[in-house]
């Protein structure tokens, strides 16, 4: 029997989104399920209820006759208490939870027996469960948002500009906190024309940084910032006076400032002090995105956009819901492919998996039953730690211990092989055999160290390169192939054989020049 995925009206003051888009519903359907949508669910995201139905929905007149009806309710937002009240046992909500936040909700949904997916809770680390990845997703757009709201509140261009009515210079920003939303923010900024600089505590986000078309700025003074999982930790003081210097000089120069700072579980850090608003230009802009968790500047007002000192001060909490159908969609492809993971069989029936690390880590509540927190996922464990007891590594006679030295061995042994193999070659293949075969080896050689010296973000740009090179080799391939020219009277190839080789001469031109073209716009895209 397929089950019911019911899609309510989100309740939270101001909330635009949805959780399912009309494109999402026909896949759903497609899985099995029978889909029913709220009336209005979608109108704050621009997808009025004609759409759902045309995709295959059908439309509940409202919410009691929503969750009576649906077997699965996917939502946004965390239900609020009249919403909990109206949820059925055995009934499963996939949706933002925030258990640890909500423990009064959790034992509120645990007494009504039911299953609850949090997508908040979702092991971020595991690379399969990318594609599921909602606060990503979210968090991307309100990068991007953010910077739409600076450009908005700016009195100036974002791009240099050289004009007849005078020169513009382009806006400095600087993006404090390089997670997921201080990316999104740093290449719509960036695509924006603005000069970009970006800090994080975490160094290992620098080449992102500079990926998207940012400078990292880095704080003097060496302390490593990742708490594990992709997160920060707390820094030491020594750190934090070094990096209130940097920022005030930051402060000064820049005419934006989109502060994205956040340790999970603890108030977001003041990086930006009342001096350093007052330091800045009149006419800048300051977004704080972490207005919600106490804010990153000392001047925000949550949810207001003020102007103190001349600066305008944006500490919004809604910055997603105000692209709510780009969200939407985004979020509605996020629980679609969680609802294909739960629904391997597509025939419109859901296996909440336990033995799944995505599923187990989403899984808050089964059965009414509290499953929260999830162990750790079993992927990717640490490199076994050495038994404490090992005695030292003995270097052998040669003075070689294990580990790299190995390796040099190794080499070593490699070498002497490929040279043994050269001395067969030489001795008893023909001549012209041991200098193609030194071509070969040759050219593996710097195929290799080519492709393992460029940097894997180059990499798509790389293979575009050496397919316009590989044509030029087809060029040279096709002399080289061109029959002996017997039997041609006048010492010109037959027609059909010139034909043939202008015709392939076309076509590797068309590769050659092309993967020039596209390799050249590639690049491009790199550099800034
Ligand atoms: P994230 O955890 O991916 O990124 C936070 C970044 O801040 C991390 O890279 C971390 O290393 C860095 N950080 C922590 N302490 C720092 C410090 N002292 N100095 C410099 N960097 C530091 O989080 P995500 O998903 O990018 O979200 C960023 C912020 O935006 C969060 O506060 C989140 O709640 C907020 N947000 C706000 C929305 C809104 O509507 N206002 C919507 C979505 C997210």
């Amino acid at each position: 029997m397929p089950l019911t995925i019911g899609v309510p009206k989100e309740t939270f003051a101001g909330e635009k989104r949805v959780a399912s888009v009309p494109d999402v519903v026909e896949k759903l359907i497609k899985l099995g399920f029978a889909v029913r949508v709220e009336r209005g669910a979608g109108d704050a995201a621009n997808f009025a209820d004609a759409i759902y139905e045309a995709a295959g929905a059908t439309i509940a007149p409202d919410a009691a006759s929503l969750w009576s009806s649906s077997d699965i309710v996917l939502k946004v937002r965390a239900p609020n208490t009249a919403e909990v009240g109206l949820m059925k046992e055995g009934q499963t909500l996939i949706g933002f939870l925030w258990p640890a936040q909500n423990p009064e909700l959790m034992q509120q949904l645990a007494a009504k027996k039911v299953t609850v997916l949090a997508i908040d809770a979702l092991p971020r680390t595991l690379s399969r469960a990318q594609k599921m990845d909602a606060l990503t997703s979210q968090a991307g757009v309100a990068g991007y948002r953010a910077v739409i709201e600076a450009a908005n509140a700016f009195g100036r261009f974002f791009n240099g500009q050289i004009t007849a009515a005078g020169k513009v210079p382009p806006a400095k920003v600087f993006i404090a906190g390089a997670g997921v939303a201080g990316l999104a923010a740093i290449g719509t900024a960036a695509g924006l024309g603005a000069i970009v600089r970006a800090n994080d505590t975490r160094a290992e986000v620098a080449d992102q940084v500079v990926s998207l078309g940012g400078e990292f700025v880095k704080v003097d003074y060496e302390e490593e910032g990742s708490g594990g999982g992709g997160y920060a930790k707390v820094m030491s003081e020594g750190f934090q006076q070094a990096q209130r210097e940097m920022y005030a000089k930051q402060a000064r120069e820049v005419d934006i400032i989109i502060t994205t700072a956040l340790i999970p579980g603890k108030p977001a850090p003041k990086l930006i002090t009342a001096e350093m608003v007052q330091s800045m230009k009149p006419g800048s802009v300051i977004v704080d995105m972490a207005a919600e968790q106490g804010g990153n500047c000392e001047l925000t007002e949550p949810g207001q956009a003020v102007v103190k000192h001349g600066v305008t001060i944006i500490g919004y909490t809604d910055l997603v819901s105000r692209l709510a159908r780009q969200s939407s969609t985004l979020y509605a492809t996020n629980l679609q492919r969680l609802t294909e993971e739960l629904c391997k069989t597509k025939d419109g029936v859901i296996n909440v998996n336990m033995e799944d690390d995505a599923i187990r880590g989403l899984t808050v509540i089964k059965d009414g039953e509290i499953t929260w927190p999830a162990p750790a996922p079993k992927v990717a464990p640490a490199p076994a730690p050495k038994p404490a007891a090992a005695p030292p590594e003995k270097k052998s006679a040669h003075g070689h211990g294990a580990g790299a030295p190995m390796a040099g061995r190794s080499l070593a042994m490699l070498f002497g092989g490929g040279a043994v193999l050269f001395w067969l070659v030489g001795a008893f293949a023909p001549a012209s055999f041991l200098s193609h075969f030194t071509v070969f080896v040759l050219a593996c050689f710097v195929g290799y160290m080519v492709v393992w010296n460029v940097t894997p973000a180059l990499h798509t740009p790389l293979m575009s390169v050496t397919n316009a090179i590989s044509s030029i080799i087809a060029i040279g391939a096709l002399v080289q192939v061109a029959p002996p020219l017997e039997g041609v009277a006048d010492g010109r190839p037959s027609s059909w054989i010139l034909g043939l080789a202008v015709f392939a001469l076309v076509l590797t031109a068309i590769n050659m020049f092309g993967g020039f073209a596209v390799t050249r716009r590639m690049l491009a895209m790199f550099r800034k």
